[in-house]
């Protein structure tokens, strides 16, 4: 324990999540975005937790099988001590929160394991990807513990699970070298520029939909209101009533059109 203490000590969030530390405060100050946010966290955790298991029963590696039994177990503890926190929070709001705005691509929870097929990894990958994901959740979950001091039980909550993130991060690491000591490296780059793309689709993506809402609103506002004046100026030179019509439309009814 006093290792991982030690090494908790030493982590430093990236200098990007630094940056966003005010954005994070911002996420975390509605009390009603917190409380989604911390139950939709257990979730991930407890999701992720299913996908280490998997790769438990898969593993050949006894070694491996052991480290990742012992961190499903961490996270569905993690889970646990999310949907706890969330719900002793829920019955401290005076009302049942609506829907918000939950700032996920901002302020992500878990360690993106839904973005793999636990199945078709072999261990190199899986532990390279491992360690990247468990790095950047041990990062974003310093600072949510950071610009969280003001709501006590949470930090502390954040405290405790970034203790394992960080033996996660490590032990990851130190197998990875073990069961891959001449290719590490490139495992590490293939899972980093693998996350990068996986990245860029999901920021393309929101960028799409947002785009799709602008334009649709730009045509809402700016090319619907000429039409809608033209009917309108249309229907005031409309008389009322029956209106004659010139004699030769007014032929016989024999046909059908
Ligand atoms: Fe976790
Ligand atoms: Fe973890």
């Amino acid at each position: 324990m006093s290792v991982m203490h030690s090494s908790l000590a030493h982590f430093r969030p990236t200098g990007f999540d630094r940056m966003l530390a005010p954005i994070h405060r911002w996420v975390w100050r509605d009390s009603e975005r917190r409380v989604q946010k911390l139950l939709r966290f257990g979730q991930t955790e407890t999701d992720g937790g299913h996908d280490i298991l998997r790769a438990a029963e898969m593993t050949s590696d006894p070694l491996l099988r052991r480290l990742y039994l012992k961190h499903a177990i961490d996270e569905y503890r993690h889970g646990e001590l999310f949907r706890r926190r969330g719900t002793a929070l829920l019955h401290t709001l005076p009302s049942k929160p609506e829907p918000a705005f939950q700032a996920d691509w901002l302020a992500p929870g878990g360690h993106g394991l839904d973005d793999l097929h636990v199945e078709d990894e072999s261990d190199n990958d899986l532990l390279a990807f491992l360690h990247l994901s468990e790095k950047a959740a041990a990062s974003r979950f310093t600072v949510y513990r950071d610009v969280l001091r003001n709501d006590g039980p949470t930090c502390a909550v954040f405290e405790e699970i970034l203790h394992d993130e960080v033996f996660h991060m490590s032990y990851t690491l130190t197998q990875l070298a073990r069961v891959s000591p001449q290719h590490h490296r490139r495992h590490l780059w293939r899972a980093r520029l693998s996350r990068l793309w996986k990245g860029y689709l999901r920021i393309a993506t929101a960028l799409v939909g947002a785009m799709g809402t602008l334009f649709l609103i730009v045509q809402y506002f700016i090319l619907l209101p000429p039409f809608a004046l033209l009917a309108k100026r249309a229907a005031r030179r409309e008389q009322p009533g029956w209106t004659p019509i010139s004699a030769d439309r007014n032929g016989s009814l024999d046909r059908q059109y």
